[in-house]
């Protein structure tokens, strides 16, 4: 038996799904189209702690969304999100803008870990863009609460950022703030080339500021190790390129083409396997692998069981470049 110690990080591969029942305490405007909720227990008890870079999967409606917490993981009694408002979403993100109010009811999946600090990093260089600022303020968090060399790169559009006084409270000079893209790229090609050994880098944003950022630090030898980053999930992922499914149990071979998941190409085909968010987050969709690579892009399996390479989530992942994908189905 595995006892979850109140306050101490969920252990999300030996509990996974654990689902509770929250209330919602708080809810304010953080800047325009986004909005900042906070749930607690009922009894007001201790929560299960969570590292920075944590998500809480949080039912929104007939959908289910994860979201980056965003409040001190340690001995947490509330857990905190902020969510942009997506009108072209999958109207989860609109459902908790327009339906939830303090005191309701909200059911969520304990905060899973998802983009964690480097434990042995020597300082932790930050880079934020728009919304992206959620996972990030958790590692800013942190790093204040352990006196840990950190530096923060936030750019967003005016009149768009997010926590922007939680920033500065937390990080006073070591923020840097932009609402130019100009002057962005400027100072984070300075920043990244003048960092002392042993810095990691951390970044969520938009798709087009990872790709920079991540592109940069390439071209100035930083090794992919001290890389890391957190895409917003399945809404910023690309369609990918076609590739095969073959279906071992029913002898079947399955074209996926570029912009459909594997989920939906087995539905097209009469087949049927148990979903819910279809996003990455929820678990659900959960299918067996025999063979073949997969380019995993779901927030759900660990590490570990995407390196073990046994099973996979239809929804988002598909097949890794150039191979054929097989299933006991
Ligand atoms: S349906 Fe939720 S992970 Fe695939």
């Amino acid at each position: 038996m595995t006892a979850t110690i109140p306050g101490a990080p969920v252990d999300e591969a030996r509990t996974p799904n654990v689902r509770r029942t929250l209330v919602v305490t708080d809810i304010v405007d953080a800047a325009t189209g986004i909005r900042s909720f906070t749930f607690a227990a009922p009894d007001g008890s201790l929560l299960p702690g969570f590292v920075p870079g944590s998500h809480l999967i949080v039912g929104a409606g007939d959908r289910t969304n994860a979201y980056s917490l965003t409040n001190d993981g340690v001995a947490p009694t509330t857990y905190q999100i902020s969510v942009l408002r997506l009108a072209d979403g999958n109207g989860g993100s609109c459902w908790m803008h327009d339906m939830l109010s303090v005191g309701d009811p909200v059911e969520v999946e304990l905060p899973r870990s998802a983009f964690p600090p480097a434990p042995r990093a020597m300082k932790h260089l930050l880079v934020a863009g728009g919304i992206g600022v959620t996972p990030i303020l958790s590692h800013l968090r942190a790093a204040h609460r352990w006196n840990r060399d950190v530096q923060l790169l936030y750019t967003f559009r005016p009149g768009c950022g997010a926590h922007v006084d939680d920033v500065i409270a937390l990080a006073g000079r070591q923020a840097e703030l932009f609402v130019d893209q100009s002057g962005f790229t400027e100072r984070l090609a300075a920043t990244l080339a003048d960092q002392p050994i042993g810095t990691h880098l951390y970044m969520c944003g938009p798709p087009g500021m990872i790709d920079h950022v991540v592109t940069t630090a390439q071209d100035l030898g930083w090794p992919e190790s001290r890389i890391h980053l957190e895409r917003f999930g399945a809404d910023a992922l690309d369609a990918g390129e076609p590739f095969v499914v073959r279906l071992t149990e029913s002898d079947l071979t399955l074209d996926v083409p570029s912009g459909t998941s594997v989920l939906e190409t087995l539905e097209h085909n009469g087949i049927t396997v148990a979903n819910r968010c279809r996003q990455g987050v929820c678990g659900e969709c959960r299918i067996p692998l025999s063979s073949g690579a997969a380019d995993h892009r779901d927030l759900y399996l660990t590490d570990d069981e995407k390196s073990a390479g046994d099973a996979f989530m239809p929804c988002v992942s598909r097949a890794a470049a150039g191979c054929i994908l097989e299933v006991p189905l």
